[in-house]
């Protein structure tokens, strides 16, 4: 299948980032039908488009606005989780900058089928120019009467908040990301059915809808076209609907965002990136860095879908897509990505905040030449340890690459151990590795 350009149908033109621009593209039609309709209609359609959450678990989004109390006792929050910390991903930053009103209007419908009272968009900290851009839109859009009070003269008002982040990969999880938000340490909190869904006691307590920048940018075509329109787009795969931004980096001749139906395959999306450069395909991680890794086997046969791509052995998480050429050593690979995650460990419970360093060591130790044949084994017990074991699903994202290279590769590992250097031993290999790296080989 060919790219299938929905969301980022006109995100190269700096015009769409205008209110101007983006309605005569049809921009807020979706949000004039919305209010002229029943709110529960507005929750039915999502429920018809067969939409499910764009930020890594594919949670159906019509459930969660659904959860929200039809009898008002609180005040109601719209959150759009912009954290954008998975390594490899970075659609939502292109959604920003570029249609910063899809996403705004995505946020207004979601709060009009929720009664929902004050939006917050939080931001990943570096992401300066995304602020920006989304902070200009919304002085647009409250200009123009679509957020503020007596929204499109229905009696109903809405504000948008933004808020930016510092940086914590942890504060994407979205309850760790309320508590930074409201002050507190950017810790994730008990979860259901220990404690109450953010539907029913999510920010200050009250309901809160939490959803994926991805998601809400949805929302406008559904209203628009109707759900059942939108429920075509991916109707060959088994329940995964619409189209998928996958950011597609790694060794490819053109990295950047590409935007697919479901159904396409990884290597048509392969192909989209202008294919592999400087060597053969080896590997794919498909959605960003915790996903489980391919083999080129595995890749070739991959169909992009939820149900799909765990039959293919991964997951389509939130589509950040590492294409890695022959010459990759994926011991030092899955050490570089291991570390990433043992950094951004909040430290709260022991599985992750140990077992996240302990990885790390081992892998190590292999690749300064020190590996024992039952680091292998060992490291296998620590990921099964962390998996499953862990408060939240940081510690899962940390294992589940470190157990699928194992899997996947295992004879890299072991000829690290047996040989003391990597089975890479390309000048091309050689060259991808940082200096201080190569003093070791
Ligand atoms: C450690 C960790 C980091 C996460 N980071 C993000 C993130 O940056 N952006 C995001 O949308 N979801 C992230 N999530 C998933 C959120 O917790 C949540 O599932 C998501 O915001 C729900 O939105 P959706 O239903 O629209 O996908 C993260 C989850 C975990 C466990
Ligand atoms: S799994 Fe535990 S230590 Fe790791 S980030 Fe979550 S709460 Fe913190």
């Amino acid at each position: 299948m060919p790219e299938r350009r929905l969301l980022l149908e006109h995100s190269g033109d700096p015009e769409y980032r205008t209110i101007e621009g983006y309605e005569k593209t049809g921009g807020y039609q979706g949000l004039r039908k919305a209010v002229t309709m029943d709110r529960q209609a507005v929750i039915d359609e999502i429920k018809k488009s067969g939409l499910r959450g764009r930020g890594g678990a594919g949670f159906p989004t019509w459930i969660k606005w659904n959860g929200i109390e039809k009898e008002k006792t609180k005040p109601h929050y719209i959150l759009c989780n912009a954290d954008e910390g998975e390594p490899g991903t970075f659609k939502d930053k292109e959604l920003m900058e570029n249609c910063p009103h899809l996403v705004i209007e995505g946020m207004i419908i979601a709060g009009w089928a929720t009664q929902g009272d004050k939006g917050y968009i939080y931001i990943r900290g570096e992401f300066v120019d995304c602020a920006r851009s989304i902070k200009r839109a919304i002085d647009e859009a409250y200009a123009k009467g679509y957020l503020g009070k007596n929204i499109l003269g229905t009696g109903w008002d809405f504000d948008i908040y933004v808020h930016l982040g510092a940086g914590s990969y942890e504060c994407g999880e979205e309850s760790a990301l309320m508590s930074s938000l409201m002050g507190e340490r950017g810790m994730p909190r008990l979860k259901f059915p220990h404690a109450p869904l953010p539907t029913v006691a999510g920010l200050w307590d009250c309901p809160t809808v939490i959803n994926n920048v991805e998601t809400y940018a949805c929302a406008p075509f559904i209203i628009q076209n109707g759900g059942e329109w939108y429920a075509t787009l991916g109707a060959s795969t088994k329940n995964s609907r619409g189209t998928k931004i996958f950011s597609v980096s790694g060794h490819v001749n053109r990295p950047g965002n590409y935007e697919v139906e479901f159904g396409t395959t990884l290597m048509e999306l392969l192909e989209m990136a202008g294919g592999m450069k400087g060597g053969e395909l080896k590997a794919c991680v498909p959605g960003g860095s915790s996903v489980p890794i391919l083999n080129r086997e595995m890749t070739e046969k991959a169909v992009i879908g939820y149900e799909e791509m765990v039959e293919a052995g991964s997951m389509v998480g939130s589509g950040g897509c590492m294409f890695l050429n022959e010459h990759t050593c994926i011991v030092t690979f899955i050490w570089r990505t291991a570390l990433f995650y043992a950094r951004e460990s909040c430290g709260k419970c022991t599985p992750c905040r140990e077992g996240t360093t302990w990885m790390v060591q081992i892998l190590e130790r292999i690749r300064e030449g020190a590996g024992k044949p039952d680091d292998i084994e060992l490291l296998r017990d620590i990921t099964k340890m962390i998996d499953g074991r862990s408060f939240c699903g940081l510690g899962d994202a940390a294992a589940w690459p470190v157990a699928a290279a194992l899997r996947v590769f295992p004879e890299e590992f072991e000829y690290y151990i047996g040989h003391g250097r990597s089975i890479v031993q390309s000048p091309e290999g050689l060259a991808m590795m940082p200096e201080s790296d190569l003093a070791r080989v």
